[in-house]
């Protein structure tokens, strides 16, 4: 239901139904500016080149962290968003990595979680290259193809980064009375 549709649907109860106040409620996700709501999470593209320890601090410099991907669906929206937003960008940090793991294990260090969806790009996982994982998408003729994939880096190679928060999930509350209009957002967590 849209807002306007939402509002009108209220103020046509109020009308049939004589009340004194309708109270009505719609949750709603949002991001904090300039994150942009990708499925569900909140991501920040940054162009510059860093290597993966300076990208993690740049993260955290913004109550962020490295983007992490925890299936299918979460990848499908993250290249949709980059493929329309940033169509040239080659490769980007996750916060993938395997530190001290002796296993080829890989963690998400936002999360501390161990990643079980691990979508590897063609010819991956090559854990010799390093300890860090990007995600990478081939190009054809020139033309990165938005299909990103995991990629086993060297954490003190360069790339550009993509920052992720979690969502900030409210309810908003609409109190309509005969002569006034009131609404209040109430965070959730
Ligand atoms: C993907 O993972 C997120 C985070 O764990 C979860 O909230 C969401 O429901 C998952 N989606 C699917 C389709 O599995
Ligand atoms: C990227 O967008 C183009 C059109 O702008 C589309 O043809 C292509 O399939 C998209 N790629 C992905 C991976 O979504």
């Amino acid at each position: 239901m849209s807002w306007n549709q939402f509002i009108g649907f209220a103020i046509l109860g109020l009308t049939l139904a004589q009340l004194h106040s309708v109270n009505s409620q719609a949750d709603v996700t949002t991001c904090k500016s300039p994150f942009a709501l990708v499925g569900d999470k909140c991501l920040l593209f940054s162009n510059k080149w860093l290597n993966w320890y300076e990208a993690d601090r740049q993260c955290r410099s913004q109550s962020a962290q490295l983007l992490s991907v925890q299936n299918v669906s979460q990848l499908q929206a993250i290249n949709n968003w980059m493929n329309i937003t940033n169509p040239y960008t080659i490769e980007f940090w996750t916060s993938g990595n395997k530190f001290g793991n002796t296993q080829n294990l890989y963690f998400w260090e936002s999360t501390g979680q161990q990643a079980k969806y691990l979508p590897w790009a063609k010819g991956q996982p090559q854990p010799k290259e390093g300890d860090c994982l990007m995600l990478f998408s081939p190009t054809y003729g020139g033309v990165v193809s938005s299909d990103y994939l995991l990629s086993v880096r060297d954490c003190a190679a360069w790339a550009t980064i993509v920052c992720e928060q979690v969502p900030t999930n409210s309810v908003q509350r609409v109190c309509l009375m005969p002569n006034s209009f009131e609404m209040a957002q109430v965070q959730q967590k």
